[in-house]
């Protein structure tokens, strides 16, 4: 038996009717770029996610970018975030001429941890960007004390946690805005670059319609009101989106599914650290990822076994090269630094059967027999 992390050619032929169709209106009505389908799209995703409105955008960075510098972040500013995350979400701090700032993370759920934000709070501080890693939410109330006491603005990295849930509310309605990722391999996903950004301030919106589209006046073309950004989404993937759309919630669900199938199977291996859900949260597991003292060995033999694993993270953003600069060194994110040496994400994804689970279970618990 082959278990590969993910399967999108699965997914496509399941949908390939309606795909084809909303791909081939696209080019009868040549809407490349924005156009109605992606119009639609950002109806259709603002009120999945209960806000106001959806800023369709060209990919996931893009949407923090435009969300920072539409909240006024900008240099001199700092924004605390989690040194467990893609690259993304820092680089997009220091793209908008602010310093990232990091805070550790929480052991078992691998979130901002809020005490930890707490002490690197400065003067400059004016935003905490948050980041929903492996589709869980971070502990948002905790992190919203913080935020009003200090008078910050919080932003989302909502980019693995389409349709995930805190306390009720969807991830995207959780802060002033939400980002959004539409990567092929995501809950939600496009077939090519696409992002967006969810909020409930109606002018936050129009601005960051503006910057998406060069900082053009919406009523009037080729006026510039500031200079803004190419970072439109495209006709095609406003199309897919729009298809696939209504079915996240059964993928997700699917996903807590062969996510609690997992938990069930290895449950009393002792090496092995099955993902922890946090009070208030309901995930959707965009990735599953366990923790073992022994991760690479553990890897070879399930690769020898057919079965694709994979590391996310392998290195703590606060020791890579380009973030190294901000100031966080060697042990000072302890937390981070042991998880980045342990994890190791399973296959996942709604097509996966139980068989495949069961198969994946089998072969660890060889592993450690
Ligand atoms: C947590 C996180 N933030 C941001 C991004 C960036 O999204 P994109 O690749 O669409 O630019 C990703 C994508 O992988 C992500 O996982």
């Amino acid at each position: 038996m082959h278990v590969p992390m993910n399967d999108l050619q699965i997914q496509y032929r399941q949908l390939k009717p309606e795909i084809d169709r909303a791909l081939a209106e696209v080019i009868e009505r040549c809407s490349f770029i924005q156009g109605p389908q992606v119009e639609a799209f950002e109806r259709a995703f603002a009120a999945y996610c209960g806000t106001r409105c959806c800023v369709a955008v060209s990919n996931g960075t893009d949407a923090l970018k435009l969300a920072l510098a539409a909240a006024g972040i900008g240099p001199g500013d700092e924004v605390i975030t989690t040194p467990h995350t893609f690259g993304a979400t820092v680089e997009a701090i220091v793209q908008v001429g602010a310093r990232p700032v990091f805070a550790d993370i929480h052991p078992r759920y691998f979130t901002l941890d809020a005490e930890a934000v707490n002490a690197r709070l400065t003067p400059r501080t004016r935003a905490l960007l948050p980041v929903h890693i492996y589709g869980q939410t971070a502990d948002m109330a905790a992190l919203w004390q913080v935020a009003q006491a200090h008078g910050l603005t919080v932003i989302e990295d909502a980019a693995q946690a389409h349709g995930a849930r805190y306390r009720g509310q969807r991830a995207g309605a959780l802060a002033l805005a939400g980002c959004f990722s539409f990567y092929p391999g995501k809950n939600l996903g496009a077939y090519g670059d696409a992002g967006g950004i969810t909020t409930d301030d109606e002018n936050l919106a129009e601005r960051l319609r503006q910057l998406r589209n060069h900082g053009q006046d919406p009523k009037k073309k080729f006026s510039y009101n500031e200079v803004g950004y190419n970072h439109r989404m495209d006709g095609f993937q406003g199309a897919v989106l729009g298809v696939k759309l209504p079915h996240l919630d059964a993928g997700n669900a699917r996903r807590r599914q062969l996510a609690a199938r997992y938990c069930d199977g290895l449950r009393g291996l002792a090496p092995v650290l099955t993902p922890a859900v946090a009070p208030d949260c309901e995930p959707v597991y965009h990735l599953y990822v366990i923790r073992v003292p022994d991760r690479e060995a553990l890897a070879e033999t399930l690769k020898a076994a057919s079965i694709q694993t994979a590391v996310q993270y392998p290195h703590p953003l606060h020791l890579t090269p380009a973030f190294a600069p901000f100031g966080a060194g060697p042990g000072d994110l302890p937390v981070c630094e042991q998880a980045c040496r342990e994890i190791l994400s399973l296959p996942m994804f709604p097509e996966m059967t139980e068989d495949q689970v069961d198969f994946v279970v089998e072969q660890i618990r060889r592993h450690y027999a």
